[in-house]
């Protein structure tokens, strides 16, 4: 492999294509008190990145780098401290119904079915009955639980409850699905499940996907680029260009294939390697 899949700042997977999320210098930082005293986390620092429409992205790096936040600003839970982010050419400030987020413990209400989780958000959006039925019927099916819809949480397995989430989030038509470790308390089969099913959503639907994974395997599989994070402060580190083609549904063979091999390790190297301060 030739250095460069290996720049900074690589072009679109997708030429042509617009840019869906643009994330410009962003940075934030915690004020906290510990033991009384007043510290400053600077959890982000100048992070910018354009994602184009239908890309997949995957966001990797040590505990601490600022994954979880930079998602939390992408859906508008956060404020940036300074910078900003636009999605499809709107400045977020607040979340919307053109983000949808899926998280490691997708938080299902116990007491309603899975179709009535699905539907919540449709309620919240204020979709008829009728409609929030058959929207949430059709992503159950898109997700694989065409069978268990009627069922509660507490009859769910740990891969059918993020299914749910991952439905839930579905259902109200966003152009980007932000996922933070959707699949990181799952075996690794129910795992491996799941990421060819994103895969095939991703396939049939076009979405535009931010995927938080500590997972490198995971990060190669998926993305049409893998953005490494490091960490004090949370900064891009190197952003890596997967040129794996054609279909990669089928998992087994994508990872046992040298180019998988030789991704995966050449992001393992430069995670590993000691981070200079900027
Ligand atoms: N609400 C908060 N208040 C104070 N500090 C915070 C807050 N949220 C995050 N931080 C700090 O910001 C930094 C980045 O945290 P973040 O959760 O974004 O990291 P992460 O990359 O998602 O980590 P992990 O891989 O462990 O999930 C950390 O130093 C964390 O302690
Ligand atoms: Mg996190």
């Amino acid at each position: 492999m030739s250095d460069s899949t290996l720049t900074e700042r690589t072009p679109h997977h997708r030429p042509g294509a617009a840019d869906r999320v643009v994330i410009d210098q962003v940075s934030k930082r915690f004020e906290i008190t510990v033991s009384r005293k007043r510290q400053s986390v600077q959890a982000l620092d100048r992070v910018s990145l354009s994602i184009a429409d239908g890309e997949i992205i995957a966001l990797t790096g040590l505990s601490g780098c600022g994954k979880t936040t930079l998602l939390r600003i992408i859906m508008g839970l956060e404020k940036a401290t300074s910078g900003q982010v636009t999605v499809g050419g709107n400045v977020v400030t607040g979340c919307g119904y053109d983000r949808g987020l899926v998280f490691q413990h997708s938080e299902l209400f116990p007491w309603r079915t899975a179709l009535q989780n699905v539907e919540f958000g449709l309620e919240v959006k204020g979709v008829p009955r009728e409609e929030r039925r058959r929207v949430a019927r059709e992503k159950l099916e898109l997700v694989g639980l065409a069978g268990a819809m009627d069922r509660r949480p507490n009859q769910l397995s740990g891969g059918m409850k993020q299914r749910v989430g991952l439905a839930r989030a579905l259902s109200i038509e966003p152009q980007v699905l932000l996922m933070d470790e959707p699949f990181g308390a799952l075996d690794a089969q129910t795992r491996e499940g799941l990421q060819a099913e994103v895969l095939r959503i991703h396939r049939e639907t076009g979405k535009t996907i931010v995927f938080v994974t500590h997972d490198l395997d995971e990060a190669v599989l998926l993305a049409h680029r893998v953005v490494l994070m490091a960490p004090h402060p949370g900064r891009v580190k190197q952003v890596f260009d997967i040129p794996i083609e054609g279909p990669r549904e089928d998992v087994s063979a994508v990872r046992g294939s040298e180019t998988f091999a030789e991704l995966r390790y050449q992001i393992w190297r430069s995670l590993m390697e000691r981070d200079e301060q900027p």
